[in-house]
């Protein structure tokens, strides 16, 4: 008997087909694991009403950590055209059933690395070597928006804050809300994880992403959290930008940052860019992390116009899975894991078109797999 189980969720679009990609690595990697697969995505919601089917949480709950493809999301009124006819016009709301998964397990940390392997066409440059972690579970992402803005907590809101006066005319339903959330316990753990990594792997700074010249309350209780949590690191410089120039310096002088925090939103905007550094979105792993449980899915959506084709490239996939062996502590297979990515970028015989090449996202699953088996037998 396997001594722990990891749910399989290959979601929507190309989800499956990365997912059938890792399967040779999955088989090799030999870990003392049973694979159970788990029902998520789009069907799901258009066939029942809920993309996260009940039953998946079930599963996640009897597993250490899962696996996650991709996900289709739409906005809510082409969200309910898509709908069953016998589910229409009931007031269903789409949510994007990763977003549920990161809350319901409070998978606090969405770690995303961004690090260049020599040999990609599409690096913007070697040595680069960026982590983010992006705060997962609140912030603008806390799903708390309003549309029509209630009178009752209009007048409420004018009581503590006049400037909301400026939008007395404006009639409700033409006025949507949302509230940026941001606790000082999400702060700080989002932080503090940032820290400890900063610390277990040598790095010597750790730039905090906000906006606290404007948004002087949200950014501003990161910006207390981050100078709070640096004290205990005197060995660690925190440096503070805003997210606008901090985009601008990533695309200038991506070699000058290394760890990096920062909110929600600001995290999902900048870990796009920030994959573009290092090959695109094909290359953009991440680890949706808690205390006890882990999802690893490559940050890319699902790309619905390749679906089936087999064409994409599958090292985000790849890299997550790499995340996941870390967090299972071990290590050995990571960097086994890891090397053989980079070999396999480096060598260009077996490449995706995103680089260039015309192989497809079986050929380069395989050829990882192959590659992985080379080295952790210490084969060169
Ligand atoms: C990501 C994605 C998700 C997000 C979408 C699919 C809801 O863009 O993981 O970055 O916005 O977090
Ligand atoms: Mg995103």
């Amino acid at each position: 008997m396997p001594s722990f189980k990891i749910a399989l969720m290959p979601g929507d679009g190309i989800g499956n087909d990365i997912l059938t990609a890792s399967q040779p690595l999955l088989d090799v990697l030999d870990l003392d694991a049973e694979y159970v697969h788990a029902d998520i995505g789009w069907s799901h919601w258009c066939n029942e009403g809920e993309a996260l089917p009940p039953k998946t949480g079930d599963i996640l709950k009897g597993c250490r950590c899962a696996l996650f493809g991709a996900i289709t999301s739409k906005p809510t009124g082409e969200a309910e055209q898509e709908l069953v006819p016998r589910l229409q016009g009931k007031g269903l709301i789409y949510r994007s059933p990763i977003l549920t998964l990161r809350k319901m397990f409070d998978l606090y940390t969405n770690m995303r690395p961004c690090k260049s392997y020599p040999g990609n066409p599409n690096n913007h440059g070697d040595n680069i070597d960026i982590t983010i972690f992006r705060e997962n579970t609140e912030g603008l992402y806390s799903e708390i928006e309003f549309h029509p803005f209630p009178d009752e907590l209009r007048a409420m809101v004018s009581r503590f804050n006049a400037a909301m006066d400026r939008f007395a005319a404006i009639p409700s339903q033409e006025m949507a809300v949302a509230l940026r959330v941001i606790t000082k316990r999400a702060a700080s753990r989002i932080i503090r994880r940032a820290f400890e990594y900063a610390q277990n792997k040598g790095y010597r700074k750790v730039t905090l992403v906000e906006k606290a010249n404007v948004l002087r309350e949200t950014s501003g209780m990161m910006v207390r959290e981050a100078h709070a949590i640096a004290a205990d690191y005197p060995r660690i410089e925190l440096q503070i930008t805003y997210i606008d120039a901090q985009l601008m310096w990533l695309i200038k002088n991506p070699q000058d940052f290394s760890v990096m925090v920062t909110s929600n939103l600001f995290g999902d905007i900048m870990s796009d860019v920030a994959s573009q550094l290092v090959g695109g979105l094909g290359f953009s792993a991440s680890g949706n992390i808690g205390d006890k449980f882990a999802i690893f899915e490559p940050s890319h959506g699902s790309a619905p116009k390749y679906e089936g084709k087999f064409v994409v490239n599958p090292c985000a996939m790849l890299l997550s899975i790499k995340m996941m062996l870390d967090w299972l502590g071990e290590e050995k297979k990571a960097s086994a894991l890891e090397s053989a990515i980079a070999s396999v970028v480096k060598a260009g015989k077996v490449r995706t078109y995103d680089m260039g090449g015309k192989s497809s996202t079986l050929d380069m699953g395989r050829a990882i797999a192959d590659r992985y088996v080379e080295v952790i037998c210490g084969r060169r």
